[in-house]
């Protein structure tokens, strides 16, 4: 893909002194993960993702015409209704890294107001929900100010500027499945953009859930960022990538197919692959806590005993997420609350299910 073709050409903004652009962008979780990168945010191997639907955040954007353009980028930004210096840091940064595609931000002066459905410290990571809703702001403030910026190219446009932000944010646009990285098996897969991969979704994961158990929901010892770097020179490393990329191959037979047994085992050994592979980087780190193996041992017992589809994954952290049929529903959320919330911090969970990507708030 050239991404030139992100570069606007044609900006229109005389007699667009304010406008407001408000979106809503949801988590992913991955199936196939993401861990490690090269270069500037281009992923080791290919990713595949479960779009989310109740965890999201919520960004608006005032833009306000300068009298005169210095040439620099202006906001505030809000969460939750304060001023954020750490995440203003972040921003100013991704803006000036995306300053190329979007010289427009120059421009206006923005007034940022972002909030997340998920509580604050929940443990959830926000980037992937957060640096989403900012791309879509921004690029549906684009389609006003560009009229060649047409549907498709835009879509794809958000998600390339969310990857720059963070990797996973790029598999947030769409849903209610993102392909992130180049796979044969995958027509129009890409590094510089996730896609709706070209298959015929089985029915079964119609309105799949996710109960993500809050296990401990503190601050990660250690960055998404800073652990893909430890995959560099890491021992493991070189067989990892195939894994994933045989994994991400047999995961698209399986999403077809809805052999659940078989998206199960995928699932949870790339949740366990992931950690492994922290266990074993230098300097390495334990990030599951002694209930997340408390908690993935009960599900492995429980699916034993009563044949359900209940399975795990895992982020870089210590929460679980529970994947499982809407149709099972019932049983696995008596069990959740029967033996499950024992494992969480302050019995807390989050059930969500797959969705479409982010949408307009009126
Ligand atoms: C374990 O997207 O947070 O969740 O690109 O450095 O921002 P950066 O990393 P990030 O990494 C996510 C890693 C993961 C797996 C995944 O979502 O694929």
């Amino acid at each position: 893909m050239n991404t030139k073709i992100f570069i606007p050409r044609s900006i229109q903004t005389e007699g667009i002194e304010n406008h407001t652009e408000k979106w809503r962008s949801p988590s992913n979780i991955a199936l196939v993960k993401y861990w490690g990168k090269v270069g500037h945010q281009i992923p080791a191997n290919p990713s595949i993702s479960f779009t989310l639907k109740n965890s999201y955040t919520e960004t608006q954007i005032e833009f306000i015409k300068k009298d005169v353009s210095n040439g620099e980028i202006e906001f505030e930004l809000f969460f939750e209704g304060d001023k954020n210096e750490s995440f203003s840091k972040k921003v100013a940064l991704y803006f000036d890294n995306i300053k190329v595609y979007t010289p427009y931000t120059k421009e206006y002066k923005m007034i940022i107001h972002t909030t997340n459905s998920f509580p604050h410290s929940s443990g959830i990571a926000s980037s992937a929900s957060g640096f989403s809703a900012l791309s879509v702001c921004l690029v549906a403030f684009e389609k006003v100010i560009n009229s060649n910026l047409v549907e498709r190219v835009a879509n794809q446009k958000a998600s390339f500027l969310a990857r720059l932000g963070s990797g996973s944010a790029c598999r947030s646009i769409e849903g209610p499945v993102m392909i992130w990285g180049e796979h044969d098996n995958y027509r129009l897969s890409s590094n510089q953009v996730a896609v709706v991969p070209d298959l015929e979704l089985n029915p079964i994961f119609d309105n799949f859930q996710d109960t993500i158990l809050l296990v401990d929901k503190g601050v990660k010892s250690v960055s998404s960022t800073i652990g893909h770097g430890l995959m560099k020179n890491h021992p493991f490393a070189e067989q990892r990538f195939k894994q994933a990329n045989n994994h991400i191959a047999e995961m698209k037979t399986v999403l077809e197919n809805g052999d659940l047994k078989r998206f199960g085992e995928i699932l949870e050994s790339e949740a366990l692959t992931l950690h492994a592979m922290m266990m074993t980087s230098t300097p390495y780190y334990i990030l599951m806590k002694a209930n997340t193996v408390q908690a993935l041992e009960a599900v492995k017992e429980f699916r034993i005993k009563t044949g359900k589809n209940l399975f795990f994954t895992l982020d870089a952290g210590a929460n679980v997420h529970l994947l499982y049929p809407k149709s099972e529903a019932k049983e696995i959320l008596a069990f959740i609350e029967k033996e499950l919330v024992a494992y969480c911090e302050n019995q807390q969970y989050i059930c969500d299910e797959l969705g479409t990507g982010a949408k307009k708030v009126i």
